[in-house]
């Protein structure tokens, strides 16, 4: 199996994407961290994969809670080999506030003539901004950083940082998210070319639409035009991404330094 006797922490891997990604590195052989901030679903998703998975509670965005997760899984699991950095947040508050407008757009779409403005930046809080950028890209260098510490005297290593094609993008009405992907991409790049010659792998996959409990934070007619715009017609399943994740994470994937992969039904094919 690709993955045997590797340890893998995995962050947000009590639904989705993580979820999913985890179950693909545990089926293949990883003993993974299934690292979330929510105790029930880690220690629910934990229960259920096959090989020596744990749950590990800690919050990305705060970088001591961090260095405390990764002390315990080296403790319990062994040094750490493989690095998902998937948590993340879609933004609630934001994408309340604004779905009355996206959907005032949506109808006069239909007519050829948008006039609704979305008042998406201008009305983004201070806090609103700084928990977006805290969780993703402060989360994913306080995970990277820990990870390192361990991979880089070993001389092996990879580490996926999950984004989105918003941070290649753009996605309209969601700056903040946009931001945070966007720094993931250009720091999953720069980290990717320092440490290749200590033995570390990092890439990064900037998904489509996918069907998980962070898009239900849309309404049902926000996720079928999000369905409508992309090429394959549907948004993605969850193992759809944790298939490329996975690959990334893998031997196969040897060559790979620093790249961004986009599986995302044809909206981005760059
Ligand atoms: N769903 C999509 O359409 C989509 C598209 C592209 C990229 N992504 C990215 O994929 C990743 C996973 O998203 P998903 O759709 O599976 O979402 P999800 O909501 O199903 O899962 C996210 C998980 O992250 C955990 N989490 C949130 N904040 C955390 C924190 N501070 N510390 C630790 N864990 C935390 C949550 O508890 C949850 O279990 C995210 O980074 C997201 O931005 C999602």
């Amino acid at each position: 199996m690709r993955f045997d006797g590797m340890v893998a922490v995995v962050t947000g891997a009590g639904s989705g994407i993580g979820e999913a990604t985890a179950r693909v590195l545990a089926g293949d052989g990883a003993s993974v961290a299934v690292l979330d901030i929510n105790t029930e679903q880690a220690r629910l998703v934990a229960e259920s994969l096959p090989g020596s998975a744990r749950p590990v509670v800690a919050n990305v965005a705060d970088s001591a809670a961090v260095d405390r997760a990764f002390a315990e899984v080296e403790a319990e699991l062994g040094p750490v080999d493989i690095l998902v950095n998937n948590a993340g947040i879609p933004g609630r508050s934001l994408t309340e506030r604004i779905t009355p407008r996206v959907e005032a757009q949506m109808a006069e779409a239909a007519t050829g003539h948008i006039t609704t403005p979305l008042e998406s930046t201008v009305s983004i809080t201070d806090a609103e901004w700084a928990e977006m950028l805290h969780v993703h890209l402060f989360g994913t260098f306080y995970c990277t950083r820990a990870a390192l510490r361990s991979m880089t005297p070993r001389q092996r290593g990879a580490i996926v940082n999950i984004a989105s094609i918003c941070g290649v993008e753009g996605c309209t009405g969601f700056p903040h998210y946009s931001a945070a992907k966007g720094g993931i991409l250009s720091f999953t790049r720069a980290v990717a070319k320092e440490v290749i010659l200590q033995g570390v792998r990092v890439n990064a996959v900037a998904a489509g639409y996918v069907d998980t409990p962070m898009a239900e934070t849309m309404t049902p007619a926000m996720r079928a035009a999000l369905a409508v715009q992309t090429p394959l017609g549907r948004m993605a399943r969850a193992g759809e991404i944790a298939a490329t994740a996975a690959f990334l994470a893998s031997e196969d994937a040897s060559f790979f330094v620093g790249a961004t992969l986009t599986p995302s039904g044809g909206l981005v094919t760059v």
